[in-house]
């Protein structure tokens, strides 16, 4: 990074949309009307640009902006601030054409048809120019426009290339990194099936038997993008500083290491699609959609956790490719939009503002469907929520500042999933984080996600669950962690493997073994229909009490130095530690050694929050499929929200002291009934 960071701090909540004038540029009366509709919608900002390449240079140094001058003074003249994105995410077919290089090629050695987008290659100098130039001239024309917020870098980068061009630049980051092939093949284990390099040029295939090749070139790709990154905001900042940068990422997406590509851009944003609604199974509660689109949203503001972040894409309400989009129902888009602003989005943008006539996203769902006008239950949420936006501005700049973290890393979910093992179809490392995150949300106990890397000094308490690969540097961190105070949970699976996926030696969990104070052996795979009892020993530090079950897998460990608060009651491990605890310096470790089921995880945690001093906001329990989140401002004050998200009402009992409803501000009842899907905004001060 070369250029000083600018800072986002808008000046209102954001309420924004991707609006693409370009598709409507020949069809009278639609940008008037759009004026017209911006405002009346109650929104404040339209992200500008994102794919309007072929508007912008329809032939190759042809560069037309008459139609985006007019159109960001016009949106500038009804009130919207623009996110300006830059075009890199669709080239122009005459680039295509004119060097093939910069399509993308595929595992198979195929170069790709001009088709779809995000379909360029990442290393392509070719490409990389031509972005360079487009972006500088976005730059000097726009960067000092009033409209302008922010530059939107790309859109939702994704994908591998496997070009010529991208192998090479590979094997060049990789003779960096080792310096020799005696390294490389010694960190890569490659004698393994005799695949021991002997020339750099023959590392070509990605094998996925090699799983520190595999590593490797994931965390490759990542730098490929956060180099890309780097040279596309290069201009951008040269030419306008102050604007801040953002790039959107995607929830479930794992391709990158994303910790790696945040300090590339001044703010993080998102773009979330939950499912609402549409679970798959009956069997699936409504509101755990809503706990994991916490999660993600606590996981993104991590990211960079002292700064707010944006959720920059939302559907209004259905999208149109899944299987199968049930539309909103009544109450799900206030909720959700304000689920987002409770953990530290300084606002809510929708893909997208009006609906496209043709082609592939004709029939997602827009502020503004074909029908063209204001008359819809769509347009009507969304106004509603820009209303309720404007009542909010006191809260802007008060932040979601957890003291709890749940890991959740990249790289370890790589080497989960490369990972040949005894588990193999029930590894589950997004669900065993979900798993441990669901207490804190139940408790209304906000939470960080952050990655291994992270700053650990700003929590006091981190669970973090199957960290089985140890970056350099991670455990001594954890240790100082603990030694200074804090209170560290890990699980089953920890610490076997080191960056390039060798096994620890010398006996799991490899270099957190004097922290945790065990030694793990072997784990036991449980099919579906066995499960084993865990029970807690009499007179445990916590306090801990019944019997719970341990599902799918129990690692068994011998306690070197820890002490033991449950032990296996089943199978021939039965009375060997499950639980263990181990006290370092001010703090301590917990070790959960098996899959344990939700309701040892609800009073394991409650527990550990005692330990930790960590108190809840609200009388708990709350009602199942409800959670309270906070945000703080700088001068103490706090803004609650409670939310429901079950499809049927529940009542919230406040407890003592007073809260101020935002939305009328008077003294909230002592008790709160929150209908279906429902939400509320509370504030522990008075309201001017
Ligand atoms: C993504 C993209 C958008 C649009 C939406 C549709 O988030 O960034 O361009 O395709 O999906 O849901």
């Amino acid at each position: 990074m070369t250029a000083p960071l600018a800072r986002f701090r808008p000046t209102n909540l954001i309420h924004g949309a991707d609006y693409y004038p370009e598709q409507w540029r020949h069809v009278p009366g639609i940008w008037d009307a759009d004026m017209r509709l911006f405002p009346e919608a109650k929104l404040n900002t339209a992200t500008l640009g994102v794919f309007a390449w072929t508007e912008l240079e329809p032939a190759e140094g042809d560069y037309q902006f008459a139609w985006m001058d007019e159109i960001m003074d016009r949106l500038h003249a009804s009130g919207q601030r623009v996110l300006l994105a830059t075009p890199s995410g669709a080239k122009p077919n005459w680039m295509a054409v004119k060097y093939p290089e910069i399509r993308r090629v595929g595992e198979n050695g195929q170069r790709e048809p001009q088709g779809f987008r995000h379909n360029h290659c990442l290393t392509s100098p070719v490409y990389r120019e031509k972005v360079g130039q487009i972006n500088t001239r976005l730059a000097q024309r726009y960067g000092r426009h009033p409209a302008l917020l922010g530059w939107h870098i790309s859109n939702e980068y994704g994908g591998y290339c496997y070009c010529p061009l991208c192998k090479a630049s590979f094997r060049d980051w990789l003779r960096e990194k080792y310096v020799t092939l005696d390294a490389l093949n010694d960190a890569w284990w490659s004698r393994f099936w005799s695949h021991r390099y002997t020339a750099w040029e023959q590392i070509d295939l990605i094998d996925e038997y090699i799983h520190g090749l595999r590593l490797d070139w994931k965390r490759f790709m990542t730098r490929q993008v956060a180099t890309f990154i780097r040279q596309e905001t290069a201009p951008l900042r040269q030419h306008a500083p102050a604007v801040p940068t953002t790039i959107n990422l995607m929830g479930h997406y794992d391709l990158y290491d994303y910790h790696e590509l945040a300090p590339e851009v001044d703010f993080i944003s998102w773009d979330s699609y939950p499912v609402w609604h549409g679970q798959e199974s009956a069997a699936t509660p409504h509101w755990q959609i809503g706990l994991e689109t916490t999660f993600l949203h606590d996981m993104f503001r991590a990211m960079k956790p002292d700064e707010p972040f944006l959720l920059l894409e939302t559907t209004p309400s259905q999208v149109n490719w899944r299987p199968l989009s049930p539309l909103k129902r009544p109450g799900l888009h206030r909720t959700s939009s304000l689920l987002a602003v409770a953990r530290g989005s300084e606002g809510v943008c929708y893909f997208q503002f009006r609906a496209s006539r043709g082609s592939n996203e004709k029939f997602h769902s827009a502020v503004v469907n074909h029908d063209g006008g204001n008359d819809t239950r769509v347009f009507r949420d969304v106004r509603d929520l820009g209303q309720l936006f404007q009542k909010m501005q006191p809260l802007l700049g008060s932040r979601a500042r957890p003291v709890i973290a749940v890991l959740h890393d990249y790289q370890n979910r790589w080497a989960l999933q490369e990972m040949q093992s005894p588990i193999n179809q029930q590894k589950k490392y997004f669900e065993t984080c979900l798993e441990h995150y669901t207490p804190f949300w139940s408790l209304g106990q906000g939470v960080d996600v952050p990655g291994q890397s992270a700053d650990f000094s700003r929590y006091r308490l981190i669970v973090a669950p199957m960290l089985h690969l140890l970056l350099p540097g991670t455990a001594e961190r954890l240790t100082a962690f603990v030694e200074n105070g804090g209170i560290l949970v890990t699980t089953y699976l920890t610490g076997y493997v080191n960056e390039t996926d060798l096994c620890f030696l010398g006996g799991f969990p490899g270099p957190l073994r004097k922290l945790l104070g065990i030694r793990a052996e072997e784990y036991d795979a449980l099919p579906a229909f066995r499960q084993v009892p865990v029970e807690p020993v009499p007179g445990n530090r916590l306090g801990l009490a019944g019997s719970w079950a341990a599902k799918e897998v129990c690692e068994l460990i011998h306690a070197e130095t820890a002490e033991v608060i449950a032990t296996y009651a089943g199978e021939f491990y039965a009375g060997t530690p499950a639980v263990t605890r181990q006290a370092t310096g001010r703090g301590a470790a917990y070790h959960i050694a098996a899959r344990m089921s939700p309701e040892f995880l609800a009073d394991f945690t409650a527990a550990i929050l005692r330990e930790a001093g960590l108190v809840s906001p609200l009388p708990t329990p709350l009602p199942v499929g409800v959670t309270a989140q906070t945000r703080t401002a700088d001068d103490g004050r706090e803004w609650l929200f409670l939310m429901n998200f079950n499809e049927t009402p529940a009542t919230v009992p406040l407890g003592p002291g007073t809260w101020y409803d935002l939305e009328t501000a008077q003294v909230a009842p002592a008790v709160i009934a929150l209908p279906a899907v429902a939400s509320c905004i509370l504030t522990n001060r008075p309201l001017p």
